[in-house]
């Protein structure tokens, strides 16, 4: 028996339990430190510089515009601070980017203000406020695509009536964030089965630390999505799920961001799960600051030993639904080697 054993045995109880934990403290500090360095020297900030960084926030913005196309009654005049963002990242990314006008990101932004111009256009809107922002060159790129027809963003319930049949690559293919939903309310039991087929979830040394609540009073839905404050425009869904992870999975410093991992991976398990079931659903961000933190675990009875992945919105298909585009990467964008 080395002299740290024979230490190590001659302590009183607990203390050895004690002195780890302030190890741990320690080491999930220094963590911390690490972990927030790296991210504020990379996150795509205000003055981002970075073709990557200029890129995700241009899709932000872009995102905005394409939202307004999936309104119930299209706002005009809405996304005006969206397009002087756009107009100025594009501006940035001719810096950074040789062949700006070839990026995909860019031919994305131009489809989309196309859209919102020939929307506003046919409409007898005046839209100098749009055309001032931009230069001749991109504005002439947006009247093209203004011209060309805007690719179909509207599904149908009929067009998912085949959704538990058909195979899982159609299943992902036919999956789109929905947010406007069939006046009619969403069963206990249809969202069990949809939250129990997503059991078979993989999470680290199978301990599952994911747990789902179901909300159906929209006095509660209504107050935690205020709270939330990202599904602003639409009506309240249905149903409200709320995906946590449960940090008492968990056993030490390396672990401390996993229940994000396992808690991702479940909320997609459900996602397909629900659309596999034949019901409309929206992931939601629970990326809140410490207040809107609190007040929802105040509302919704969260304790402190969970931590929030995301809502999942839910509801029935209407006969149609407007979906934002979302186009996404090619593989050659996603996979590095
Ligand atoms: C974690 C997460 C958080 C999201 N938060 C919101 C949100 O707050 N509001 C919203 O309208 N959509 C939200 N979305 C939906 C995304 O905008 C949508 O999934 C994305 O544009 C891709 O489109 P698709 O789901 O139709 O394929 C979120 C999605 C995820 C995965």
């Amino acid at each position: 028996m080395n002299w740290k054993d024979r230490l190590k045995k001659m302590m009183p109880a607990g203390s050895l339990e004690k002195i780890q934990r302030r190890k741990t403290m320690r080491a999930l500090k220094k963590r911390s430190i690490t972990e927030n360095g790296r991210f504020a020297e990379h996150y795509a900030a205000h003055d981002c510089s970075t073709k990557g960084q200029i890129e995700s926030v241009m899709i932000f913005y872009v995102h905005q515009i394409e939202k307004g196309f999936s309104f119930d009654v299209y706002q005009y005049g809405r996304g005006k601070t969206a397009l002087r963002h756009i107009s100025d990242l594009i501006g940035r990314l001719a810096q950074v980017d040789s062949d700006w006008r070839n990026n995909s990101i860019y031919e994305d932004a131009v489809l989309a203000l196309g859209e919102y111009r020939r929307r506003h256009t046919s409409k007898g809107y005046d839209i100098t406020f749009m055309t001032d922002l931009f230069s001749a060159t991109v504005n002439e790129d947006i009247a093209t695509a203004a011209q060309r027809l805007y690719p179909n963003i509207e599904l149908t319930r009929e067009s998912k009536q085949d959704n538990n049949q058909v195979s899982f690559s159609k299943l992902v293919e036919r999956r789109h964030a929905i947010r406007s939903y069939a006046d009619m309310p969403v069963s206990r039991q249809e969202l069990e089965d949809a939250i129990a087929m997503s059991l078979r979830t993989p999470s680290v040394c199978n301990r599952q630390p994911t747990r789902v609540r179901i909300f159906t009073d929209r006095s509660i839905i209504s107050k935690a999505l205020k709270i939330q404050g990202g599904f602003g425009g639409y009506n309240m869904p249905p149903a409200l799920m709320l995906v946590t992870a449960d940090l008492q999975a968990f056993m030490g410093v390396s672990e401390h961001n996993e229940g994000y991992v396992d808690g991702g991976l479940f909320s997609m398990s459900l996602l397909y799960s629900l659309e596999a079931c034949g019901l409309a659903a929206c992931p939601l961000n629970t990326m809140f600051g410490d207040k809107a933190d609190e007040e929802t675990r105040k509302l919704l009875g969260v304790p402190d030993n969970e931590v929030f992945i995301m809502y999942i919105a839910v509801g029935h298909f209407r006969e149609t639904s407007r979906i934002c585009r979302s186009q996404r990467f090619e593989l050659d964008r996603v996979l590095l080697n």
